[in-house]
């Protein structure tokens, strides 16, 4: 239930409907499909038995394996801490929308009303200015939150997901029956999904098939290693990552019904196409959705309410899995309890995120994920197929899972790990890497890339560093 809770996050509903649609739409299901069978469980297959055999999160199980891969496991899930800290952005955003629902506070202007009003965004990164007073409050919450639900470890984890998984798929259900009812909703889901077979000779789609899954299953940033170290030592994995990965495919899915009735309803109403109105992410969420809640014949607050709410239970525990990831190597490697790593935590990366909700922080949090994404979890991912697939034995690897489960993994598996994954991977690592070298990423000042890009994937590796070198508790004998 807690790793389909950090699978299923805001980049099922703001981003796989977009990418469904520019993609192929209905026929976009075909490479998704494929990428989630050779790449996606299979990745989730390893994450998960890796955390569970080695009963660690990523930091010791990779030091496990061989000692200096202990810095590398600190890296990956130095990048979640660094997710975590600009995700709660957007969870701070979602808190002042809800608030600002109740009175559909953006008016006639939702454009404006995001990037000026609330974000209040100045012209460049370099104009960074004071913290907005709403989101600081909105960040707050965010981190209280977060804090009440870790400090007493994995035990209330595995309450709370009772609510927030199921929660915010009852919204969107909600979300979904008012959708359809509406005039015009019809054709946003012709838009969604009409099949255009054409476009899957194009290899972007495919890539875009692999990267959304990659994103969408939380892997490569220690999440999935984390939560399964919480497993005993008899549970299976195999069933437990086929369950995650088509569940969390199923919501993308879903969802995209639930965003494209609302899509076509808006642009009926506007009288424009679908394709001006459709938007992805912050725009989608923040702008788009806030219009078409105004555009409701009746109850505009209760489904602003609705949506905002789901929004935060949607993200609320992907941001608390992340946290884990890191976290829970300190818990392994020094025993630290985990009200105090959650409280030392919460009272670092609070501070550290006021950076996002300034003026100029707008520009920083899209640079930081941008980088963290497209390069950082690229490159772990890689790294860790490499690991698993060539150092760790993946064969004896294969047996141990199947003497554990029902599901029998075969050779498909092994030809997953080390051929498919990692070669997509790499693909989608030199094609970021070539776009970025030609054109700096939205026109940003190099600087900036370099420092919030660039800067934060290294200071997690020389952190990573300090913490792999640092002695364990020395009633340990491992980790070192
Ligand atoms: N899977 C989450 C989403 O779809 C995002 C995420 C990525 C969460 C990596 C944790 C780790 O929104």
């Amino acid at each position: 239930m807690a790793a389909v809770g950090s699978a299923v996050g805001l980049g099922n509903v703001w981003r796989f409907p977009y990418v469904a649609y520019t993609s192929g739409g209905g026929a976009f299901l075909i490479p998704y499909f494929v990428a989630l069978l050779t790449a996606g469980i299979p990745m989730l297959i390893l994450e998960m038995g890796i955390g569970q055999r080695m009963q660690k999160g990523a930091p010791l199980a990779f030091g496990a394996i061989r000692k200096p891969l202990q810095w590398f496991g600190w890296w990956a899930a130095g990048l979640s801490a660094g997710i975590v800290i600009y995700y709660s952005t957007i969870l701070a955003w979602s808190w002042v929308y809800l608030w600002h629902s109740l009175t559909q506070a953006w008016g006639d202007q939702p454009h404006t009303f995001f990037y000026q009003d609330v974000l209040q965004r100045s012209q460049s990164p370099g104009q960074v200015g004071w913290p907005v007073l709403s989101l600081v409050i909105g960040m707050a919450l965010t981190w209280l939150t977060i804090y009440l639900i870790l400090r007493k470890g994995v035990r209330s984890v595995s309450k709370v997901v009772m609510v927030t998984v199921p929660l915010p798929l009852i919204l969107l259900a909600i979300l979904l029956i008012r959708g359809l009812s509406l005039p015009g909703a019809m054709d946003g889901i012709r838009y969604y999904l009409t099949p255009d077979f054409s476009r899957l000779t194009d290899p972007k789609i495919w890539l875009a098939a692999y990267g959304q899954i990659f994103f969408s299953l939380s892997l490569a940033s220690g999440v999935m290693i984390g939560y399964g170290s919480y497993l005993g030592k008899k549970a299976e994995i195999t069933n437990s990552a086929f369950i995650t990965g088509l569940a969390n495919c199923g919501t993308s899915f879903f969802s995209g019904f639930v965003v494209f009735s609302m899509l076509g309803y808006l642009a009926q109403a506007q009288g424009v196409d679908v394709k001006d109105v459709a938007e992805t992410s912050t725009g989608l969420a923040f702008v788009t959705f806030p219009t078409a809640i105004s555009k409701l014949p009746a109850l505009n607050a209760l489904f602003g309410v609705v949506f905002f709410v789901a929004l935060l239970t949607l993200g609320i525990d992907s941001a608390f899995a992340l946290q884990e990831a890191f976290t829970t190597g300190f818990h392994d490697k020094w025993h630290i309890p985990p009200e105090k790593l959650a409280r030392v935590f919460v009272l670092v990366a609070f501070p550290v995120s006021l950076l996002f909700v300034t003026r100029g922080g707008f520009y920083w949090f899209d640079i930081v994920d941008n980088w963290i994404c497209n390069f950082g979890l690229v490159i772990s991912g890689l790294i860790q197929c490499i690991i698993v697939g060539y150092l760790y034995g993946v064969r004896e690897f294969r047996d141990y899972l199947n003497g554990q489960s029902e599901i029998r993994l075969g050779n498909w598996w092994i030809w997953a790990l080390r051929y498919v994954t990692p070669v997509v991977l790499l693909v989608i690592l030199v094609g970021n890497l070539k776009a970025e070298i030609t054109e700096a990423y939205e026109g940003y000042p190099r600087w900036a890339t370099l420092v919030g890009g660039w800067g934060t994937i290294l200071f997690w590796a020389v952190l990573g560093y300090f913490l792999w070198k640092r002695r364990a508790r020395s009633d340990q004998a491992q980790g070192e």
